[in-house]
């Protein structure tokens, strides 16, 4: 199939575009770079030897996001393209809806006008809201407590009606848990603009001496050790999530949502041990206050992905730090 990946410099993105190519798709690049950078075009060239076409604009040029997809006679949307960090969105509420469901409306006008009518997706655990049972299937109750999950559960809620509008419609949104690590060669990885503030890239920070310390927040929380407790899925399973689903909605109509996490919690400490242990330095943490709007403990039931994807997680915690612990060092150098 001809895939175009919106966001796909990004984190998802790059690694969902080494999946994809090496299972023979041909898959075409669009995205504006606010959060990602250039160099990882040339990355993504030595790991395929291949060079992935890209279309640098806005998805929210319609026309061009159309011709686009005309002119790579596209057959499927995985639609990544979208601003993710929950605290900004809570500042920059406009920016968030603007991007993420503006961005969406214009993707799906374009699609519409050049007859495209397949598309992935990509939602979040964040539209559980805070779980009211573990672990969380999809016919889990649906809630947002600030902005970037509202943008996601707006979009899911619009591409149900669009499904409704029109049968020809095939779209299925993803619910990825926390995705981590990155691709066993170390090339590419979660490269966010600014610092981070997701725990794996914060403890890559500790790791190499950016940051002094980790800030636990929160050691009271009613989990194993009182730490948060999360499902970390590694990237490279996120991105054969995506090589499955797309398998998967070619062939079916209408509109679907599906958990991609791999149904294990881990916990902060989880985490910072299996550092530890991959790339031999020690992690050095304090325990601070809990973050706001942090929840206790989020893992997915992953049955659904198994039975109508065919698709379940294969990696650890150990490979999802060790990949991180590579990465960490090839980008520190780069
Ligand atoms: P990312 O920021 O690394 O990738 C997003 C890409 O989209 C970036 O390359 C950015 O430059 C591009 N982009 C943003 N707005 C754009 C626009 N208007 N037009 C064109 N390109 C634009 O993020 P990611 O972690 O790869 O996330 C991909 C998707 O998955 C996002 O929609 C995000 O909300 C969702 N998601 C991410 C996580 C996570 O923890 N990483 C979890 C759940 C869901
Ligand atoms: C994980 C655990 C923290 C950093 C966020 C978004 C969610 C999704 C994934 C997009 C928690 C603890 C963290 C640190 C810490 N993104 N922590 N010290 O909060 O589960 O989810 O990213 O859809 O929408 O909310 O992920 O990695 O930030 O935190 O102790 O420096 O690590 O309290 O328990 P989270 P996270």
């Amino acid at each position: 199939m001809n895939i175009l990946l919106t966001g796909g410099a990004g984190y998802i993105g790059s690694h969902t575009a080494v999946v994809l190519s090496q299972a023979g798709h041909e898959v075409v690049l669009l995205d504006n770079f606010c959060n990602s950078q250039k160099s990882v075009l040339g990355r993504l060239q030595k790991i395929l030897d291949k060079v992935l076409p890209c279309v640098e604009a806005d998805v929210r040029d319609t026309a061009l996001v159309a011709k686009t997809l005309q002119d790579y006679k596209i057959d499927a949307v995985i639609h990544f393209a979208g601003l993710k960090a929950v605290g900004e969105s809570v500042e920059k509420p406009i920016e968030y809806y603007a991007n993420n469901v503006q961005g969406t409306i214009s993707l799906l006008e374009a699609m519409k006008s050049a007859n495209v009518k397949t598309l992935v997706f990509s939602s979040s655990a964040t539209v559980y809201g805070n779980p009211q049972y573990l672990p969380i299937d999809e016919n889990h109750p649906i809630s947002a407590t600030n902005a970037y999950g509202r943008s996601k559960l707006h979009i899911e809620e619009m591409l149900k009606d669009i499904a409704i509008s029109n049968s020809e419609w095939k779209i299925i949104c993803l619910r990825y848990f926390n995705p981590v690590g990155a691709h066993e060669s170390g090339l590419i990885g979660e490269d966010p603009n600014g610092l981070p503030n997701n725990l794996m890239p914060c403890i890559a920070h500790v790791a190499v001496g950016k940051f002094p310390y980790l800030k636990i927040y929160g050691n009271d929380y009613p989990t194993i050790d009182g730490t948060g407790v999360r499902d970390y899925i590694h990237v490279m399973d996120l991105a054969d999530g995506h090589l499955a689903a797309l398998a998967y909605v070619r062939n079916h109509k209408g509109w679907v949502a599906v958990n991609i996490g791999t149904g294990h919690g881990a916990s902060v400490l989880d985490i910072i041990s299996t550092y530890e242990f991959v790339s031999g330095q020690e992690i050095i943490f304090q325990i601070e206050g809990r973050r706001n709007g942090d929840i206790a403990s989020c893992y997915a039931k992953v049955d659904k992905a198994r039975n109508l994807l065919g698709w379940q997680a294969k990696y650890n915690l150990e490979k999802m730090c060790s990949s991180s612990w590579l990465w960490q060092n090839f980008s520190n150098k780069a």
